[in-house]
């Protein structure tokens, strides 16, 4: 396999001078970006630096206590995010500084000031005490992009309540799985929102998943429009009503640490959806560290991370990280072309944003709508790009380098997962790129691609990528299931962490990430199971197995294709297909839909029974089989 290294991007001078990255170099007397690399091998030492840059209670004793697979970091230190992302801001002049541009998709747009983020989080916070949620407790939200969805989270953390955010676009099923696995007390949505023009029934979906949720005591909902809701007396209440009752002022909690701040379900090999588990203080530190290095987040920027809050990346780089900046953020609640596909470039070219950061799949949207909408709009206040989710093909990167960041802006290709926590490899505005690859491992991190048997792969030749270190911002655990922690991410080979990518080392020690290597898609962006697709499937009573592969997009990177075959007595239809997607897209949600359904009489299995994807995979996409010689059928 070989690489364009010809293809190298030099990073421009007024970064190689003035980035953030440079000044902290400079106050070290490190002269080049090898030499930082070099340093930060002493990983301890490097993310011992980053976190004085934030205010804790209490120091920590020790940096890191690492008994593979479980780590602590910060080890008997006394923290908690929300002080950071908001009570500090208080004593300097980021209290009067604009944390969220919000635009609703109808077109209102609101400020937040930090002040008023720190008073309205203080209510709910108070709002939540009232409830009984304490220390500990879990809270489901279930939340459009709006402002009250950071202000629940942040009301969480502040009283050291664990948050669990469902994005908004799942169905009530995947609610409802989530809600019972957390064992909530309160769940936070609203009426309804916006998408596309169309009221979305946030409030229904959650009553829905009530039926089978005897943990949580009440449903706080934010009236978002004027659609009517029916409010269960004694169990639901509006948020501007129990907000209106409490004080604007709320004690931050000191927590230890490695108390957990949230978890967050993502997708894995089997059908069950894992409770992914980051805590207060390491959390902190590598997303605060990553976002103010990578991006160079100044003062005077406008970041806009057009993210869902209801990911990972925006949990981040949204929420947690711009805050403790004290950073102003966009934060849009709509579709990204709706009414028109010049809609993110106005918003854009109003705000002046300095920082965009966006996936694979929304350029790739763009590039098919056509450049000339972005050119009907004055982009040149950006002055650096960033992508994220899923492989950045080289058209995609050279199309968002000319026509959104003018040949201008470096692009930072951050490679990370939900488990990470940050961006983990990607580059600093003063790596050389090269369009298509994350670059290298950030400072303290320690990425290798390994073959089957888990040694180094031969450079230029594709493998499996692995973490050889722990990280501040790791997952912690799987949320109350330890051991599928450790099978899942750490049992294939002794002491790596299994990422589950496919990946690629060059020359020049870039690495180029190739997409999964396991049974999970990669869906615009989003991690979707195999095995989830199949198992919604299966619950359909026409349908006797389903068989899941990811095909390729033109812009959504992978789209699910499921192969069927149908119980005795049902009959193949057109009609029968339609429902069929319906059906997936109201057990997980839209974004697990299958792009196409096809029926078999048999499905291809191996002499133990296991349907083999990689066969239908091929022969979807017209490929060599290679070896079959364990096929039964
Ligand atoms: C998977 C993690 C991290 C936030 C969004 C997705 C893929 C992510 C990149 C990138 C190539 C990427 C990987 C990873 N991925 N960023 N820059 N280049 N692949 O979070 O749902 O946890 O998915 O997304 O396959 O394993 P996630």
């Amino acid at each position: 396999m070989t690489t364009a290294t010809e293809e190298l991007y030099q990073p421009p001078k007024v970064f190689l001078e003035q980035s953030n990255i440079s000044n902290w170099m400079r106050q070290r007397g490190i002269t080049g970006y090898d030499q930082l690399l070099e340093r930060a091998r002493n990983y301890e030492w490097y993310w011992a630096e980053m976190a004085k840059e934030l205010a804790w209670f209490k120091p920590w004793d020790k940096t890191l206590e690492w008994k593979l697979p479980f780590s602590k970091w910060f080890v008997g230190a006394q923290f908690n995010i929300v002080h950071n992302a908001l009570d500090r801001h208080m004593k300097t002049s980021t209290k009067n500084k604009v944390a969220y541009i919000w635009e609703s998709e109808p077109g209102e747009v609101e400020r937040w000031t930090y002040e008023q983020l720190w008073r309205e989080t203080n209510r709910m916070a108070n709002a939540l005490k009232r409830l009984g949620v304490a220390k500990g407790d879990r809270v489901t939200i279930y939340l459009p992009m709006i402002p009250q969805l950071p202000i629940a989270m942040l009301a969480c953390a502040k009283i050291g309540a664990v948050h669990s955010v469902v994005f908004s676009g799942f169905s009530s099923l995947a609610l409802k799985d989530r809600i019972i696995d957390a064992e909530s007390k309160v769940v936070i949505t609203a009426n309804a929102t916006f998408r596309r023009g169309k009221a979305v029934a946030l409030k229904a979906n959650t009553d829905a998943a009530m039926t089978e949720c005897p943990s949580v005591k009440n449903v706080i909902v934010v009236r978002r429009t004027q659609d009517a809701v029916t409010m269960q007396p004694g169990r639901d209440l509006w948020w501007d009503e129990a907000a209106k009752k409490e004080s604007d002022q709320c004690d931050t909690v000191a927590l230890d640490s490695e108390a957990i701040l949230f978890t967050l379900y993502t997708s894995g090999t089997t059908g069950k959806p894992k409770g992914i588990v980051h805590v207060h203080g390491g959390y902190a530190v590598g997303t605060a560290a990553t976002l103010k290095y990578v991006f160079d987040i100044k003062d005077k920027d406008i970041f806009w991370c057009a993210a869902d809050i209801g990911w990972i990346t925006g949990h981040s780089y949204i929420v947690y990280a711009p805050l403790m900046l004290g950073a102003t953020s966009i934060m849009y609640e709509g579709a990204p072309d709706w009414p028109e596909p010049d809609r993110w470039w106005k918003i854009l070219e109003r705000e002046k944003v300095t920082i965009l950061y966006t996936s694979p799949t929304a350029i790739r949207m763009h590039m098919k709508y056509g450049q000339q909408w972005a050119a009907k709009h004055n982009l040149s206040s950006l002055r650096l790009l960033g992508s994220v989710g899923e492989p950045i093909n080289p058209e995609a990167w050279r199309w968002y380098y000319e026509h959104i960041g003018g040949n201008r802006c470096p692009i930072m290709d951050t490679w990370w997962q939900t488990e990470t926590g940050c961006f983990l490899v990607s580059p600093l505005p003063i790596t050389p790129l090269k369009p298509g690859s994350a670059t290298k491992p950030l400072p303290g991190i320690d990425v290798d691609v390994v073959d089957s048997s888990g040694k180094p792969a031969p450079i230029g030749e594709g493998g499996f990528a692995v973490l050889k270190n722990p990280w501040p911002s790791m997952l912690r655990t799987i949320y109350k299931d330890p051991e599928r922690y450790k099978q899942n991410y750490w049992s294939r080979w002794p002491g790596l962490y299994l990422t589950g990518d496919a990946a690629m080392k060059d020359e020049d020690g870039y690495i180029w990430f190739r997409g999964r290597a396991d049974e999970v898609l990669n869906v615009a962006g989003h991690r979707l199971g195999t095995a989830e697709v199949e198992s919604a499937l299966v619950a359909h009573p026409a349908v006797a197995e389903a068989a899941c592969i990811g095909v390729p997009h033109e812009v959504k990177g992978d789209v699910p294709k499921v192969y069927i075959t149908l119980k005795i007595g049902q009959q193949p239809s057109e009609a029968l297909v339609e429902e069929l997607k319906k059906w997936v897209s109201t057990q997980i949600g839209p974004i697990a839909r299958p792009e196409a359904i096809e029926f078999r009489d048999k499905l291809p299995k191996t002499r133990s029974g296991k349907i083999m994807r990689r066969l239908l995979k091929a022969q979807a996409l017209g490929k060599e089989v290679g070896d079959i010689s364990t096929l039964e059928d």
